[in-house]
């Protein structure tokens, strides 16, 4: 009976992910009904800083890897981050978004706790933080917790063990066993725990990407951010498949795979990948359409939005952080939405499952 069940939900999301356009179209206003009956009609803001581009691991797919020699790293210093801060909470963001190329040796860990004991010493618990700084230990995680991160997000990449080992070097940094356990830890912790995966990577098939949205439910996650691949010149994975159609096909993949998200999971928090925007400039916009709810404004000091090129064509590169808040917001209400302005914009499926 469990199994007929999760085959015929495998072959619902196998049809939203290959359904033609007219077919998608029409369950993009089931979605819309959907997502509004159980997130509500609003999208949240996040400030994302991007905190640092360095790096210890190297992922075949991402631009700041550390095999890129090409890339001018930098540590944003802690009075630059309080000023992202300062402007997420002056744009009435609610949240802000603390992201990093993984390291977790001592020195970068203390860097992140002076951080989170400045921002909860200025600011209380009036502004949201989630962390996305990769696989930590237990300890590191929970001292961020009790100095005031409520939020983690961890993306799998991809749920398929051997996919997984196709897209990072075989060595003991790239687990996928240690950053599914990681994931787990996080839970276990008490944060509120985000997830995701690339969309149209090297070897992916579409039945891949069911079982990476069977995967997001079978360990409950609360947040899902994905978004399409985007191969980068200085990387393993140049070239591996690129062409402009395949570009295209990617991100209408990526649309689908929100709304079938929504489908499967409709009180989860989803945010629009800033990816999408690398190829429609109204990506964020449609992703919403599509069922997210969730947009991450980039806050991170200009000058070194150019260094944290995970892909090319990254938008918002030349922006002065303010300048996000009036462009989204006009944007989003291209399609009628609103936004949730000084809220937490927590997902109502962490409360469910609390
Ligand atoms: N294209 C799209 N997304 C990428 N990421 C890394 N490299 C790429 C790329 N080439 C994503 C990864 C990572 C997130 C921060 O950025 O999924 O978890
Ligand atoms: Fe580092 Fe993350 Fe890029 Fe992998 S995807 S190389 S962990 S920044
Ligand atoms: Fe950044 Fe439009 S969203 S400038």
């Amino acid at each position: 009976m469990e199994d007929l069940h999760r085959a015929n939900i495998k072959r619902s999301l196998y049809d939203c992910l290959t359904m033609n356009a007219e077919q998608y179209s029409q369950f993009l206003s089931e979605i819309e009904k959907l997502a509004s009956l159980n997130v509500g009609d609003k999208v949240y803001f996040r400030g994302l800083i991007e905190l640092s581009n360095i790096c210890v691991k190297n992922c075949y797919y991402c631009g700041i890897r550390r095999g890129n020699t090409n890339v001018h790293r930098y540590q944003l210093p802690i009075e630059d981050v309080m000023s992202a801060v300062e402007i997420s909470f002056q744009q009435h963001y609610g949240s802000i978004v603390i992201q990093a190329g993984e390291r977790s040796d001592s020195v970068f860990v203390d860097y992140i706790s002076k951080i989170l004991r400045a921002v909860k010493h200025k600011y209380g618990g009036q502004i949201g933080i989630t962390l996305s700084l990769g696989e930590q230990s237990r300890e590191t995680l929970k001292e961020w917790f009790e100095l005031g991160a409520h939020r983690y997000l961890l993306r799998i990449e991809t749920s398929n063990k051997e996919l997984y080992q196709k897209w990072h070097p075989n060595n003991s940094l790239h687990d996928y066993d240690k950053r599914l356990e990681t994931l787990h830890l996080l839970r276990e912790l008490g944060y509120q725990v985000g997830t995701g995966v690339l969309i149209g990577g090297p070897f992916q098939t579409v039945d891949n990407l069911v079982d990476d949205l069977l995967f997001f439910k079978e360990i409950d996650v609360d947040m899902v951010g994905m978004g399409p691949f985007i191969s980068h010149p200085n990387t393993p994975f140049y070239n591996k498949l690129e062409t402009n159609a395949d570009l295209r096909s990617r991100y209408d993949l990526a649309l689908r795979m929100i709304s079938a998200l929504r489908w499967l999971m409709p009180n989860i928090n989803i945010a629009a990948a800033t990816s999408l925007q690398a190829i429609d400039p109204m990506g964020r916009e449609m992703a919403v359409k599509a069922g997210a709810n969730i947009i991450m404004p980039n806050v991170t000091p200009q000058t070194s939005r150019v260094d944290y090129q995970l892909y090319p064509n990254k938008p918002c590169i030349d922006e002065e952080a303010w300048e996000c808040k009036g462009c989204l917001d006009a944007r989003l209400s291209m399609v009628d939405r609103c936004v949730g302005y000084d809220e937490l914009g927590d997902s109502p499926h962490f409360f469910e499952r609390l």
